[in-house]
Order: C-alpha cells, then structure tokens, then sequence
C-alpha cells in the first residue's frame, strides 16, 4: 500500500472519514476531491497533522462525466497513477412517501448521487492501475426497502446492480467489489448498538479488499462486528 495512490469520492462524509483514515494508515496517499472548502478543512482537522501529509485535498466536484473526467485527469496529471478508488457517497434521507416525493428530492437523492456514482465510474475505472481495485460503499437499504426512504433503497440498489454491471464488462479486468453496510458508528452519530462497525473499522474493511488480490466481483455485507471479523480473516488468509 506504500506509494499507492487512493482516490476517495465521500471522504468528507461521515462514513469517509473513516476510510481516508484507514488507507493513510496503511501508508497510501490519499486524495479527497469534495465540493466544499470547509469539508474539506474539517477532514484534514479530523485526520491530525501525523497522517495528513498523505492527505491531498481537492476543492472538485464528480457529480457530472465532465466534472469528474477532469478530476481524474488532474490526479493522473499530478500524481502518475491512481491505484484504488473507494467511493462513500450520498448520504441517508427520509421522510416520505414514494407517492409524496418532490422532484427536489427525488433529484437531490436519486439522480444527483446516482449520476455521481456513473461519473466517477466513467471517468476512473479505464484510469485505474491494472493491479488496483475499485469499490463502492453502499447500505443495506440496497435490498431492504424502508418505509419513507424509498428512493434512497432505489439509488442504493442502482449502485449495487452497477457494481454487478462493471463486474461482468470488466471481465476481471480490473477488480470491482462493493461493501454493504449496515448502521455505522460516526462522528453525526457516536453511539449505537455495540456489534455495529465504527467509521474506522469500515475503513479497515475497504483497506483489505483493496490489498486481498482474491476478492473480485463481491458485495460484502458488513452489518457486524462479528461479520467484519469473519471477512477479514478470510481476506487476509
Ligand atoms: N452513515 C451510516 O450509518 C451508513 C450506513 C450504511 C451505509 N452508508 C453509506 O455510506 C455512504 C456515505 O454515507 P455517510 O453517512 O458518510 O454520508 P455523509 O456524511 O452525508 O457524506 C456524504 C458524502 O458524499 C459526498 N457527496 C458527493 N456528491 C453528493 C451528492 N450529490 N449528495 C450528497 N453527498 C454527496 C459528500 O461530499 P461533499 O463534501 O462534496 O458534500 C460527502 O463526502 C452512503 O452510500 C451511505 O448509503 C452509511
């Protein structure tokens, strides 16, 4: 992982923090592109100044192909090579129905993170190194539909089936996996159920996929502390 290049779209999030954490910790540089310059200053204040040397920071956003064929671009151009992608983006919304959503809404948590998702697909999968990965973060609400959070379940499964999709284009090509998570610990929400994954331990789940060469083509559910164990023993193996 030493000299590697990761690229983290939702590193600013709460669940991204966690993954940038993890990657500098294994010793990779760590480029957090995000729209906004005050995310972006709060992740490096989290970070700390011992792992944010490793830390670049970019005020960009992915959220269309043009804007996110730049951002790769520019990584390419600035750092040589971009060996792992992990993506946490879009967050958690509810509230209605599926019959009372707007259209503010339905752009807002549908087709704004959907279209980000098949940007940052677009424009970093055919950049990857041939040894590198590329992985998606995603929730349970992938395949458990929860009332008022209906179009939030139908951007999640839209992401799962894209994994599934790139997996068969890519043909091994490149590996492709996706981690399927249930609540998680974080900074917006520090307590919860004790067998529940914290930020960190996500990340260190993100980190054993992208150096475990075996794991191709799957989508790891992680909704225990228990399960995380289980898979990390495996993928270490
Ligand atoms: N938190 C949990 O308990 C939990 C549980 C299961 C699954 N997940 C999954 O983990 C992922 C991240 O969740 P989170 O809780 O970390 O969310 P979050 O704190 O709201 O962070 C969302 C991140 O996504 C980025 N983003 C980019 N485009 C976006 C858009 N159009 N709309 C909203 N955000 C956008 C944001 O970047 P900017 O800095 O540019 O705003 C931010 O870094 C999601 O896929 C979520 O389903 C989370």
């Amino acid at each position: 992982m030493h000299h590697d290049v990761v690229v983290v779209p939702g590193g600013t999030g709460n669940v991204g923090e966690g993954i940038v954490r993890a990657f500098l910790l294994a010793g990779a540089t760590v480029v957090v592109p995000g729209r906004s310059q005050e995310r972006l200053e709060k992740l490096a204040e989290l970070i700390g100044p011992r792992l944010g040397d490793r830390l670049i920071r970019l005020q960009a956003g992915y959220g269309t192909f043009d804007e996110s064929t730049e951002l790769a671009e520019e990584i390419v151009a600035d750092r040589g090579r971009i060996d792992h992608v992990v993506l946490a983006i879009g967050g958690w919304w509810t509230g209605k129905s599926l019959w009372q959503v707007s259209d503010i809404d339905w752009q807002k948590h549908f087709v704004e993170t959907t279209t980000s998702h098949l940007a940052v697909a677009r424009a970093f999968v055919p950049r990857l190194d041939a040894a590198g990965s590329y992985t998606l973060i995603t929730g349970f609400a992938a395949r458990e539909p929860y009332p008022q959070s209906g179009i939030i379940s139908m951007h999640a499964a839209a992401v799962l089936m894209m994994r599934e999709a790139l997996s068969v284009e890519l043909r091994g090509q490149r590996r492709v996996n996706s981690l399927l998570l249930g609540p998680i610990i974080n900074r917006s929400r520090p307590n919860g159920d004790p067998s529940w994954l914290t930020r960190d331990q996500v990340g260190e789940a993100a980190v054993a996929v992208a150096l475990a060469p075996s794991v191709q083509d799957e989508s790891l559910r992680l909704g225990t502390v228990e399960e995380l164990e289980r898979e990390l023993t495996r993928m270490r193996a």
